[in-house]
């Protein structure tokens, strides 16, 4: 089993069990309003990771008690009518967040979409003005992958402040935002990927040690300082078609201090957190209506 537990191996940071906690406090604080918070989920064509996603938002908004609606659209959308459906969500009344579906079909500037929802109810946090209040430590709405691996770190009591976080991977949607939230807690960060040299070298300095390239197995062991904390965001299939992290689980784990396991670490987080920013946009609105 993946997430077995030897003598002296890292603790595995369970992220359906914080998940799970993160919801009912969601649910909790949503029992108490007037209103219902309600996020509207927009997918076109028929990727079907991307329908199972989708199912998956509208059943945790379900679960915490938000209003829930999903948009599919045919793969042919035109792009014309995907932002005629934002500005129609943008102004709607009972629609607290937003979120558009990525990949999209190659026809749609992905640019142009998520720039075109208010940033008020941007529960993904891609638009340039949430993107630039994370960079001046500002940020409400969080992207979601990142503020899951900072829940974790929390829950488990695992400090940042002035320690060697590592993150290897510099998307818009998880590397870059993790390696801002990280410096945001007053951790010391260097951002690794594709043309780094001497990878190994930089990340077995990391205390914390955040993996988000997509490629099943590519942290070994060597790679991993004695006693880290490695948060793996990878989501990958192996030889044998089993879902993966980008860790070597088993030779890590006997080094680490904490470990993610994938499935079951950080995977579980991103909805979850998506329902919080949700939650915090529907307060935000309530406040200013
Ligand atoms: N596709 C994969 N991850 C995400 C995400 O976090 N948000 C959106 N909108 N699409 C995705």
């Amino acid at each position: 089993m993946a997430t077995e537990q030897k003598e002296n191996a890292a603790k595995i940071i369970d992220g359906k069990a914080v998940s799970a906690d993160v919801r009912e406090k969601i649910k909790a604080e949503t029992a108490l309003l007037d209103k219902k918070p309600g996020l509207a989920v927009v997918i076109v064509g028929d990727d079907p990771a991307s329908h199972v996603y989708v199912r998956n938002k509208k059943r945790g908004c379900e679960e915490v008690g938000f209003n829930s609606w999903v948009y599919e659209l045919p793969e042919k959308t035109p792009e014309a009518e995907l932002l005629a459906l934002i500005d129609r969500l943008n102004v709607a009344e009972d629609v607290h967040g937003i979120l558009v579906q990525l990949p999209l079909p190659k026809h749609i500037n992905e640019s142009a979409v998520t720039e075109r929802i208010v940033p008020e109810k941007d529960v993904d946090a891609f638009h340039s003005v949430n993107a630039g209040k994370i960079l001046k430590g500002e940020g409400t709405l969080l992207p979601c992958t990142p503020a899951g691996i900072m829940e974790l770190l929390s829950y488990y009591n695992i400090p940042v402040r002035g320690r060697r976080c590592v993150v290897i991977g510099r998307s818009n949607i998880v590397g870059k935002p993790t390696a801002l939230l990280l410096l945001a807690a007053d951790g010391t960060v260097t951002v690794c990927h594709s043309k780094t040299t001497d990878l190994p070298a930089v990340t077995r300095e990391a205390d914390i040690l955040v993996s988000a390239v997509g490629i099943a197995g590519f942290v070994t062991a060597d790679m991993v300082k004695p006693g880290a904390v490695v948060i793996d965001v990878g989501m990958n299939r192996d030889k044998n078609d089993k879902l993966c992290g980008d860790v070597d689980f088993h030779a890590v784990s006997d080094i680490a201090s904490y470990i993610t396991p994938v499935p079951g670490g950080v995977g579980p987080m991103t909805i979850s957190m998506l329902l919080q920013n949700t939650l915090t946009a529907a307060k935000n609105i309530f406040k200013t209506n």
